[in-house]
């Protein structure tokens, strides 16, 4: 185990662990908001934080929030929908992105996803797009989304297209970075996530109507003058906050390229096991792999490898379990969603972080080999199920 490395009670090998700067270079910034006595209000590190994002990501307008789930909340408001617009929006991602359709007053309309790729399926989007108010797309664990579909989908009806892109800070689809497709992309600078500030988040766009509206909404829904232009709230980056962004952002290359390493040998190794597969990724893209997602020909099997692994202390996530499965969200389900519900019986996200050695990586490895190579004696159908709360019971 690493020096002062706490990892999670009962895991050996975390899933994931936030790389810290030298504490001695965030005091330093700290050093500048003792100077300044700005501890928020948009001080100059998170006009920095902004500056910086907004040219690396090449997005017109950058504006930072208190996380990447206020941000989405925001931009959703900002979108400026008829009340109780219908919102397309895939079931497997984070629940921030549906809460910020139904904290707005809107209704979330859950599409499927692509097997492969894990994103929202353009072509079941085309399907349903009658009668709706917006789109909304994650890119999933960084993996861009069917970006140049959806854009010619959202075009074609007329309507705005966001993207959660809480995992994409430094994903690229077709040499460009992610935070300048669509109406706005949202990030997040929360604790896993490559680039973080602990608790963070970002909205890009290259409108400007739309950034002024979020200008004003995260800050109370007005700017300095205590009057009220909109109904906001306090979505504000604290100085605190951005001092440790800065530290992490100006480093991201390094950070995905130490990911990237591990990544290519995760696929190297997996590639020769039998009837598994990791998300794919076009070769017109790059993913950040904030999560690296392992897909198991079934679920009996993903349950004995997930076994397996947490046996010997490596701490796996089945990473995302679907919206239209939680109690929350029961009144919006409209039907099974067949291939979300597949990948989430089938799906497990391992250990990866800038900071896994080549031994913990290799042993989680050959612990999934070992595990695979069990000879087994019934194989349940039983375990391919999963529970959607409202619905029929699917089998995956
Ligand atoms: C896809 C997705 N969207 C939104 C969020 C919310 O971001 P935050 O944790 O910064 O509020 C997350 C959090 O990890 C996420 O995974």
């Amino acid at each position: 185990m690493r020096p002062g490395h706490t990892p999670p009670a009962g895991y050996s090998i975390p899933i994931t662990r936030p790389w810290l700067p030298p504490l001695g270079e965030y005091v330093q910034q700290l050093d500048r908001i003792w100077s300044s006595r700005m501890l928020s209000n948009f001080g100059p590190l998170a006009v920095e934080l902004e500056n910086q994002s907004r040219a690396y990501l090449g997005a017109r307008y950058l504006l930072s929030a208190s996380s990447g789930d206020v941000a989405l909340m925001l931009a959703v408001r900002a979108l400026d929908l008829p009340p109780a617009s219908r919102v397309l929006v895939p079931s497997f991602t984070f629940n921030s992105t549906v809460n910020a359709i139904l904290w707005n007053g809107h209704r979330p309309v859950f599409v499927d996803i692509d097997p492969e790729t894990l994103n929202v399926d353009s072509r079941a989007i085309s399907r349903r797009l009658e009668g709706v108010g917006a789109i909304v797309a994650t890119h999933v664990f960084g993996n861009p989304a069917d970006i140049d579909a959806l854009v010619g989908l959202a075009a074609q009806a007329g309507i705005p297209l966001l993207f959660d892109a809480a995992h994409g800070y430094g994903s690229l689809h077709d040499g460009k970075h992610v935070g300048t497709f669509g109406t706005a992309e949202v990030f997040s600078l929360s604790a896993t996530k490559p680039v973080t500030s602990g608790e963070g988040g970002m909205v890009a766009t290259n409108d400007p109507e739309l950034a002024e509206r979020i200008r004003y909404l995260r800050a109370y829904g007005f700017q300095n003058d205590y009057v009220s232009r909109f109904v906001g709230l306090n979505g504000k980056l604290s100085e605190l906050h951005a001092a440790l962004g800065l530290l992490t952002m100006k480093r991201v290359e390094d950070a995905l390229a130490a990911r990237f390493r591990h990544v290519v040998a995760y696929r190297d190794w997996l590639a020769a096991l039998p009837g598994i597969s990791v998300q794919r990724v076009s070769s017109a893209d790059r993913s950040t792999y904030k999560d690296f997602a392992v897909l198991f020909q079934d679920g009996f099997t993903r349950d004995r490898v997930e076994a397996s692994l947490a046996d010997r202390g490596v701490q796996t996530k089945r990473y995302f379990r679907p919206c239209h499965t939680m109690p929350a969200y029961r009144a919006f389900v409209d039907g099974p969603l067949p291939v979300t519900e597949s990948a989430y019986s089938r799906i497990l996200c391992i250990p990866l972080f800038e900071e896994l050695t080549d031994a913990e990586r290799g042993l989680v490895c050959s612990i999934i080999e070992k595990a695979l190579a069990r000879p087994v004696a019934v194989r349940s159908r039983r375990r391919d199920a999963i529970a959607v709360e409202g619905c029929p019971q699917h089998a995956a």
